[in-house]
């Protein structure tokens, strides 16, 4: 079967690769939808590891159910793609995200469990969750960056009136300012260097304004603006700059949830953080729970997640879109990819 996969710096192939085997243990799915994430993206600036499939945001068919006696041949599905142990502390607590094995055979993010960027997927049965029919393909293959939004902000603990800034306007930061506005924050705002999508966080309504953050005077208008800062800030970008502005900006006691990714070491100044003693937490992915809670928001229509959905492409087209998403200048927040376009 066809497959995307990285083969260099910025470059992909369209290759054969073999089908999945049914052993009646795995659940086995035909993709229907798969998106494009800000982490693959990463992946593909790296040019690393060759051969990777990628694809962690996926609809798709039960093909066979494996060893889940409630599923059936055709019933519509998504899954966490993480491979939690299951039986350690973190596990049994309901928090597989700070489980050691939660990202070793991840689906998409490891070379022994291909991603959605192909026609089939085999992945672990008790991450497989059955989806109701009222959501169409599209919005549950964003289940999957919905739910890290709503844990970041879950993390975040707003209280109604507080004011937050998410830095960086990708869905990542459009999820977690929707999920901002919902727990009552009374002002949100985005920083963007790219301004079609800056522009486009206040278009789509879940941003009450946007901040060039590329201006140098961004930085005191937001202080301003808040009054001497921010209740809290969403950082989800990941790099130096996006992450000291972050610090910068948010008031003294004020908390930081630091979403975005680094590939390498970054450097911030922390003494902006001790001199205001700040509170700065990692957020990474979510629980099983929040995704099944963003699975309900969507068939209850409390949120609506196709509105950031820019384009449906083949896999001819996976290249080019990349190359869309990370061009600075275009509006496209997500792009989807299906393997029978
Ligand atoms: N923690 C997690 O569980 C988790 C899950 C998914 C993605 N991520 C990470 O979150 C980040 C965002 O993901 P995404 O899919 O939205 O990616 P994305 O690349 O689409 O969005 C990042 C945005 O940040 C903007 N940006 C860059 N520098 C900036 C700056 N200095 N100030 C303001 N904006 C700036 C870019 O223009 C871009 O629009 C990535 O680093 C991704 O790896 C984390
Ligand atoms: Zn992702
Ligand atoms: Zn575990």
């Amino acid at each position: 079967m066809k497959s995307v996969a990285i083969k260099g710096v910025k470059e992909f192939e369209i290759k054969e690769i073999a089908e999945p085997e049914i052993n009646h243990k795995d659940v086995v799915i035909e993709v229907t939808k798969c998106g494009i994430c800000g982490s693959d993206i990463h992946y593909w600036v790296g040019g690393g590891p060759v051969g990777l499939v990628m694809g962690h945001e996926f609809c798709g068919k039960v093909i066979d159910a494996g060893d889940r006696e409630d599923l059936k041949v055709g019933d519509r599905v998504t899954a966490l793609p993480i491979s939690p142990c299951g039986h350690c502390s973190a596990c049994l607590k309901g928090n597989p995200q700070y489980c050691s094995e939660t990202w070793t055979y991840a689906t998409g993010l490891s070379l022994t469990n291909p991603g959605a960027l192909t026609e089939k997927i085999r992945v672990r049965s008790d991450m497989v969750m059955k989806v109701p029919d009222n959501i169409t393909d599209e919005e549950v293959s964003m289940v999957e960056p919905t739910a890290v939004g709503l844990h970041a902000i879950h993390l975040a603990d707003i209280k109604v009136g507080d004011r937050v800034l998410v830095v960086g306007g990708g869905i990542i930061g459009l999820v977690s300012a929707m999920f901002a506005k919902m727990e009552g924050a009374s002002y949100v705002a985005v920083s963007e260097t790219n301004e079609q999508r800056g522009e486009k966080a206040v278009k789509l309504g879940v941003a009450d304004e946007w901040f060039d953050a590329k201006r140098e005077d961004t930085i005191p208008n937001l202080i301003a603006k808040t009054d001497g800062g921010f209740d809290f800030v969403i950082e989800c970008c990941g790099n130096s700059a996006a992450v000291s502005s972050a610090l910068t900006v948010v008031k003294p006691g004020g908390t930081v949830v630091l979403v975005g990714v680094a590939t390498g070491p970054v450097t911030i100044p922390t003494v902006l953080a001790v001199m205001r003693e700040l509170t700065v937490k990692g957020a990474i992915a979510y629980t099983k729970e929040e995704f099944a809670t963003c699975i309900d928001l969507m068939a209850t229509k409390q949120i609506n997640a196709l509105k950031f959905v820019d384009d449906i492409v083949g896999f001819e087209e996976v290249q080019h879109s990349y190359e869309r998403l990370t061009s600075g200048q275009d509006d496209a927040i997500k792009i989807l990819v299906d393997p029978k376009k």
